[in-house]
């Protein structure tokens, strides 16, 4: 097995793992001190398990009529889906999504013991329901990971497919919607879906629309038995008071955190348009980021931008590069690199 890996070189232009670009704003990091300044305090005793301030605040935020027994939060959403793992899968036990995708995923299950099985997309990375639902009932797995909108292809997934995938199997199935707000504002979330699904999960993060990668704040919403599933396998105390304390602060200031969302998408859009004009051929995305083929060598135009002092990513898709939508000179920087590189196939 290989670890996740992706590089972390001290480049000015860093738009290679799907970060918020914008700092949190001033007043709200300020805010945020105070918060953990008063939790420090307290820091020689444990923190609290249930985490239930954070998880009040996280079901407000999500609206839905959730409540706290609904919600579950660890140190980002990766762990958040390793405890879904931890207790759904483990040896003899599979784990299903529609490749490519997350590149968590494989790596999550198979370290619970439990092998991965990988569907397939349309050419246009879609996923149609009538198909996915036949691919999930033939596989029948114990856990199908939905990424919706996709990683590393920005692809959205209808609510449809969601639907006839959780009716094609008797397992659980996650949803995940980390780049959910980068979505047009009028689209519905599975967290819609929830009533009456006892085996549905919507996972979400503060890694991206909020920009909170380095806090590692993950967080889900599912019916209250399977939350208690997961208070099985976390470790004791696994969210420290002071991540619970910076979480809930930053929450009471989700507006003001969110922001910068219109202004990131205004770039992605950037990016996808003027790509498309250097001959290069943008995926939809619903995401902050861009999957653009007809890239000759991959490997070539990835080294050549970083020689220029853009970080972005080759996922591993032929002919194809995946770029974070940044800061408008970020976004700016990056353009202007590829369009002097300048091969398309
Ligand atoms: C689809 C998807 N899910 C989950 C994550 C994990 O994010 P975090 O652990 O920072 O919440 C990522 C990170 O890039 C992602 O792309």
């Amino acid at each position: 097995m290989t670890p996740y890996g992706a590089p972390q070189a001290p480049l000015p232009i860093a738009l290679n793992v799907n970060e918020n670009t914008h700092p949190v704003p001033q007043d709200v990091a300020d805010d945020i001190m105070d918060s953990i300044a008063l939790a420090l305090r307290d820091v020689n005793r444990y923190p609290d398990r249930e985490f239930t301030a954070l998880r009040e605040g996280f079901a407000d935020y999500l609206g839905h009529g959730l409540t706290r027994e609904q919600i579950w939060a660890a140190n980002g959403s990766n762990e958040v889906l390793q405890h879904v793992l931890q207790a759904f899968a483990g040896p003899g036990r599979t784990a299903f999504g529609f490749a490519p995708t997350y590149s968590m995923y494989p790596l999550l299950t198979r370290a619970t013991g439990a092998s991965w099985l990988a569907g397939t997309r349309a050419s246009d990375y879609s996923v149609d329901a009538s198909d996915a639902a036949a691919q999930v009932a033939d596989a029948a797995p114990d856990v199908v990971f939905l990424c919706a909108p996709n990683n590393p292809t920005g692809t959205p997934l209808g609510l449809d497919v969601i639907e006839a995938v959780y009716d094609a199997t008797d397992g659980v199935v996650v949803v995940d919607e980390a780049y959910f707000e980068f979505a047009p504002r009028d689209e519905r979330s599975a967290l819609t879906l929830l009533p009456n699904r006892e085996r549905l999960v919507v996972s979400r993060t503060m890694s991206k629309a909020f920009a909170f990668a380095g806090a590692r704040v993950g967080y889900l919403a599912a019916d209250p038995t399977l939350i208690d599933a997961l208070r099985l396998v976390r470790l004791p105390y696994h969210l420290s008071a002071l991540t619970q304390a910076a979480a809930s602060a930053a929450l009471r200031h989700a507006p003001t955190m969110l922001r910068m969302v219109d202004e990131i998408v205004a770039q992605r859009d950037r990016i996808s348009a003027t790509v498309e004009a250097l001959g290069y051929t943008p995926h939809e995305t619903w995401t902050n980021f861009v999957l653009f083929g007809g890239v000759a060598d991959p490997a070539t135009t990835w080294q050549a931008l970083y020689d220029r002092g853009v970080l972005i990513r080759d996922v591993g898709i032929p002919n194809h590069l995946r770029v974070t939508a940044g800061t408008e000179e970020e976004t700016t920087a990056f353009l202007d690199a590829l369009a002097s590189v300048g091969s398309t196939s």
